[in-house]
């Protein structure tokens, strides 16, 4: 019998999941809906919308899936107001008081804690609380511990009934990872990586000390780290804070104390060096790890999840890895995958359910024509009706233009996939400072990203060899004589995160051979229809203000196209 699974994650990047059987109905992140990014709050608009966009009353779930209950999450259930101010302080939009420090070493002390039954409790009498406010009554709610949350979202969306599964992240129910054999679907926990030992800790910590904030610039550090002169590996004093011992890590120093160490070792080096140093070592240590994994299990397709994971380069080192058949990373690898994750661990708790098909994540909410057209009408802007929106965006592209392109459901996870994305030609030598200077305003090193005909990629990319990437989860090197035309989406390094369009995404698929035919290459620079600081649109309205904010001159809503007077 199928039922409505509800999974729910209530801290940073908050969301909720509906599933039906092995259908992922419905996922979305609260930030979309709230509009402020990696919201933290209780995702009630998330919820609201899956049950909407379903057809479903709340007394049609069967159960629901709640990730992570240790101590330190608990009490931000009982007293969201820490949570809040954590998170404005954490964004600048705070100023830190005087206690602000001591609080975040405490945090950090009581995040290596991990859940009990005491602390279940309490967060089932905050959640049911919670969500009675919604109407959800049902009795059936299960707690999942935050690892087994990444797990589970790595082992049954693979598409591999047997691999070996590994998560990494800073710290959830008091683990920093876990390794995992997964045998016709069956998850076994063969090593928990300790909270004091994490390797997402250390990288947040860098994050910290460059001035950017952890848990969102992460990515920041990664793209720095390219402008570094190298350091050979025998001068990173950064490679002996931690150790990797078979399938467990050890950190030369605690959470609190790794923060002070690494401050010390900071003034030595320019910010670009620092970030290269970390980055090196992260590397380097996963890819120890995984390799010590893989002996030890004999198994080698390998998937992933948690936070670390957004880091493409250590996954494009992980594929590279001798011996590794298939390299999976699930496309929302952070905690906003987290609600997604424990409502399959429930499903397969209640249902037996082990795999879930992975054609496409456009799993969020999606406006009628009727609605696209009155927004448009209502815009006060010049707008028209095209037959053939894909072939109308790759001429506008083709001349050189900037296009913001609104279709479909939105995407689920940190990645436009072209539903919700800004599109312009790869090639371009200031493309990327136009984008990042004057319409994003982020920093300058931060590269934009490709997306693709699959078909494609053999031609452009040195080692495109093995299933397509359809989600922007890896790295990977562009051919040397095709660096030139893809100048605008390619590092300094000669990397990218590309996206494979199969044949998930029509629309998008028949824009690019459009761009193809006009420019010999199917392919197109693809960034978050957002500006820096927000997260991707999610409604025509969202769509629209960021266009009247930006400036740019052309916006597709569906089939219309919305111009700025000129
Ligand atoms: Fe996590």
């Amino acid at each position: 019998m199928n039922e409505y699974i509800l999974g729910i994650w209530d801290g940073h990047d908050a969301g909720a999941a509906l599933l039906y059987g092995n259908q992922v109905l419905c996922a979305i992140n609260e930030e979309r809906l709230s509009r402020r990014k990696l919201e933290v709050q209780f995702p009630y608009r998330a919820i609201t919308a899956c049950l909407a966009y379903a057809r479903i009353a709340p007394e049609d779930i069967s159960a629901v899936a709640v990730s992570t209950y240790d101590p330190a999450k608990t009490l931000a259930r009982l007293f969201p107001a820490t949570k809040e101010e954590y998170y404005l302080i954490r964004r600048r939009k705070k100023r830190p008081g005087l206690l602000t420090a001591l609080k975040k070493r405490l945090k950090y002390k009581l995040t290596e804690l991990r859940g009990n039954t005491l602390s279940m409790r309490v967060s089932l009498f905050a959640i049911r609380h919670q969500l009675r406010q919604l109407g959800i009554t049902t009795p059936e709610i299960v707690f999942v511990d935050h690892h087994r949350c990444h797990a589970t979202t790595a082992a049954f969306f693979c598409g591999h009934p047997s691999c070996l599964v590994i998560t990494l992240d800073g710290i959830g129910d008091g683990l920093s990872g876990s390794v995992c054999t997964v045998r016709d679907g069956v998850i076994s926990i063969i090593a928990e990586l300790s909270g004091k030992h994490s390797l997402g800790i250390f990288f947040e910590h860098v994050t910290n000390l460059l001035n950017m904030r952890e848990l969102e610039d992460e990515g920041k550090v990664m793209a720095l780290a390219n402008y570094a002169y190298p350091v050979p590996d025998h001068e990173n004093p950064l490679l002996d804070l931690i150790n990797v011992d078979g399938i467990t890590i050890h950190n030369r120093y605690g959470s609190l104390r790794l923060y002070d160490e690494l401050k010390k070792l900071l003034w030595r080096y320019p910010s670009e060096q620092f970030a290269y140093m970390a980055q090196r070592t992260l590397e380097i240590k996963i890819a120890e790890l995984v390799a010590n994994a893989m002996r030890l299990t004999n198994v080698t397709d390998v998937a992933l999840a948690g936070g670390i994971f957004s880091n493409i380069k250590v996954n494009m080192r992980l594929r590279h890895l001798p011996g590794v058949k298939s390299c999976f990373v699930f496309p929302h690898m952070g905690d906003g995958g987290l609600a997604l994750g424990a409502a399959a661990w429930v499903n397969y708790l209640r249902n037996a359910i082990v795999a879930y098909p992975l054609h496409d994540v456009f799993w969020g909410l999606d406006y009628p024509p009727e609605e696209l057209e009155q927004v448009a009408r209502s815009s006060g802007f010049r707008f028209q009706y095209c037959d053939t929106p894909a072939q109308k965006a790759a001429e506008l592209i083709a001349q050189g233009n900037i296009v913001f392109w609104f279709q479909g459901r939105m995407e689920y996870g940190p990645r436009a996939l072209g539903n919700r994305s800004i599109l312009a030609l790869p090639g371009s030598r200031t493309i990327k400072d136009t984008l990042n200077l004057q319409l994003k305003m982020r920093v300058w090193y931060q590269p934009f990203c490709p997306s693709m005909l699959d078909e494609e990629a053999v031609r452009l990319l040195q080692d495109a060899d093995g299933e397509p990437n359809r989600f922007m989860t890896m790295g990977y090197m562009v051919r040397e004589k095709q660096r030139e035309c893809l100048e605008g989406v390619i590092g300094i390094d000669g990397s990218c995160r590309p996206q494979m369009v199969g044949t998930e995404t029509p629309l998008f698929r028949s824009l690019l051979y459009a761009l193809r035919d006009r420019t010999g290459f199917g392919v197109v620079l693809n960034t978050s229809f957002n500006i820096h600081g927000e997260p991707l649109v999610c409604s025509p309205s969202d769509a629209l203000r960021t266009f009247s904010m930006t400036g740019n001159q052309y916006l597709f809503l569906g089939n219309y196209l919305i111009q700025q007077k000129t």
